[in-house]
């Protein structure tokens, strides 16, 4: 039996536990949303309670806006109980915050830090510039070549990021396995699971000690904000908590109650967005302009085995790779789609593409890999949203036909 006041969640299904997490009767009153608690100050009945203020720095407690109010507390309780594990969970500004928030709390001047070599390209760009600056290594590894990330550890290393699939290219990796290495070599493993999501991919369960989101991508799903989050166990989580409180970081109450309306839906649209994607995927391959199709579900596609192995969803953006051309028969390509918004970001309700270019933005991995043909180079990713997919693919036709 669950108790009305105070469910606890931890063993029902993840779209049940989305429907329920996070709506504690003390935030939310009686109604089923927690209101937008709009507050900088937090006012106290006397004295002795506004000293008491400071000393007791724990999750719940009103103090001061920074800390948040029963808007962000609900969002980040909610996402604690999507992932199981968790202690408690950071909420930040956008995804690259979380990103930064998590490395600056795991890293000092004069560690390394293991950052994979299909990493969002925002967070190679941390690594080599922030990073750097503070005195902290990055070195890229190739997340499918599991001997040469296990000698790339030195006893200077103490974090390693992963993600899975990679940006772009979309290899997946074996995240159980990387994970041990990094705990056997004494550091910290860290997945940007934005990709999955805590629905498709459990994170801590499967070894990883911090799991971050771009909360903007699917969790949010309306492309209108932008938030972060990192979730971690007792220890971890106490750790990250403090250095974002130290960086000032906090979100508006009004993203965070829209982020929340997202994530009592994340399951059904990622369902609704993996089919369609299955489907214009299968199509894709078909398709004589098309010379590889990078979407980890699509049964023989590369990653296939490991994502039907550890992951238990998927979500619509992957990517296709033209045969041959050039730059600028991609953008005729690009340009003929008329319900493919051109634009960044990714996991919204509306079909999105962006041209992919990933050879500057590896430093181990060849861009194209040694087992494309040299001409295969120009890349298209997709990110397919809530419209019908005979739609999608009819458009995408019309793409190829201006290409012929
Ligand atoms: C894999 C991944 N991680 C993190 C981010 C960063 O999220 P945000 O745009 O909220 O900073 C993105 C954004 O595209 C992303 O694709």
């Amino acid at each position: 039996m669950t108790d009305k006041a105070n469910p606890d969640t931890r063993d029902l299904a993840a779209a049940t536990r989305l429907v329920a997490a996070g709506r504690r009767p003390e935030w939310t009153g009686p109604v089923v949303n927690p209101p937008v608690w709009r507050a900088s100050t937090h006012l106290y009945e006397d004295t002795a309670a506004l000293a008491e203020g400071p000393r007791r720095n724990e999750d719940g407690r009103f103090f001061y806006g920074r800390r948040g109010a029963p808007t962000q507390w609900a969002l980040a309780d909610a996402l604690t109980a999507m992932e199981h594990g968790a202690a408690g969970t950071v909420l930040y500004p956008s995804g690259v915050a979380a990103i930064a928030g998590v490395l600056l709390t795991l890293l000092r001047p004069g560690d390394v830090v293991l950052m994979t070599d299909n990493a969002y390209d925002p967070s190679r760009a941390m690594g080599l510039g922030l990073l750097a600056d503070l005195g902290i290594e990055t070195r890229f590894f190739d997340p499918l070549d599991l001997p040469a990330y296990e000698a790339a550890f030195c006893d200077r290393t103490r974090a390693v990021l992963l993600e899975a699939p990679g940006s772009l290219t979309m290899e997946t990796c074996d995240v159980p396995a990387l994970a041990r290495i990094a705990r056997e070599h004494g550091a910290t493993s860290v997945l940007d699971n934005t990709w999955a999501g805590p629905t498709g991919f459990a994170g801590l369960s499967h070894g990883v000690d911090v799991v971050l989101m771009a909360l903007t991508k699917h969790v949010g799903g309306h492309s209108d904000l932008m938030m972060g989050s990192a979730s971690a166990g007792a220890d971890l989580y106490k750790r990250l908590r403090l250095r974002a409180q130290n960086l000032g970081h906090v979100v508006s109450p009004d993203d965070a109650a829209l982020a929340l309306r997202g994530l009592r839906t994340l399951s059904l649209r990622l369902e609704r967005e993996t089919a369609s994607a299955l489907a214009i995927a299968a199509w894709l391959e078909q398709q004589p302009q098309v010379a590889r199709v990078l979407c980890p579900m699509l049964p023989g596609a590369p990653g296939h085995d490991l994502w039907r192995r550890d992951f238990t969803g998927g979500c619509g953006l992957f990517s296709f790779v033209l045969r041959g051309g050039d730059a600028a028969r991609r953008n005729r390509f690009i340009d003929a789609l008329s319900l493919f918004g051109i634009g960044y970001s990714w996991g919204g309700f509306e079909s999105l593409v962006t041209p992919v270019d990933p050879a500057s933005m590896r430093s181990v991995m060849a861009w194209p890999p040694a087992n494309y043909a040299p001409e295969d180079r120009f890349g298209v990713r997709l990110s397919i949203g809530l419209e019908d997919p005979q739609d999608l693919i009819a458009d995408l036709a019309r793409g190829f036909a201006a290409i012929d």
